[in-house]
């Protein structure tokens, strides 16, 4: 079985559940953000597990800096968000971060959780803003996250599912096409 380095950003823990699920499952390392040096990798696979925030991922600067140290071995992105799965946005979303140096890296994505009751003062403040300007927007020209945004607002929600791993176990099962 492919040994497997899982690095991962995580501030209320639904990105580090999906990490520590991956890493259950196969043998390799797992690494929190803040103990991970390139130097350091083992393994022939790597995957980043981050969180989205205001459509940006998580450490994913980290990954960018670091990746021509690394391009020997297979890389991918898992990232987490609230969100309903939504190829269109997610397209988007890959199509603005993964470029330049991480052009052609895959990224995967899994539903993560919304916990209201964790946030910090920082994220809820935020976070009402955002609900304030949204809601008086006209239903029609609502984007799919910020449909999402409004029904989860306020509440707690835990979608984290590990079936959302599928793809990219199969992804990391898959024979390198340059691999003897
Ligand atoms: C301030 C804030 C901004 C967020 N922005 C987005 C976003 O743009 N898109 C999205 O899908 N989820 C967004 N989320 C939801 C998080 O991605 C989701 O809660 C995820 O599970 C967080 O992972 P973590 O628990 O590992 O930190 C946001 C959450 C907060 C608190």
């Amino acid at each position: 079985m492919e040994e497997v380095t899982v690095i991962y950003s995580s501030k209320y823990g639904a990105t580090k559940r999906y990490a520590e699920e991956l890493h259950r499952r196969h043998p390799g390392t797992l690494l929190e953000i803040k103990d991970y040096k390139a130097k350091n990798i083992s393994g022939d696979v790597v995957v980043f597990f981050a969180p989205i925030y205001a459509f940006g991922l998580l450490n994913l600067s980290l990954l960018e800096r670091d990746i021509s140290r690394i391009r020997d071995k297979k890389v991918a992105v898992f990232c987490v968000g609230a969100s309903n799965y939504n190829k269109k946005e997610f397209r988007r979303l890959y199509r603005h971060h993964f470029d330049g140096p991480l052009k052609d890296v895959p990224a995967f994505y899994g539903r993560g959780a919304w916990q209201t009751d964790k946030m910090t003062r920082m994220d809820k403040a935020l976070l009402r803003f955002n609900y304030h300007k949204i809601k008086n927007k006209r239903k029609t020209k609502l984007q799919a996250w910020e449909k999402d945004f409004l029904t989860i607002y306020g509440k707690n929600w835990d979608w984290v599912d590990f079936s959302y791993l599928e793809d990219l176990e199969e992804w990391i099962r898959a024979r390198d096409p340059f691999d003897e």
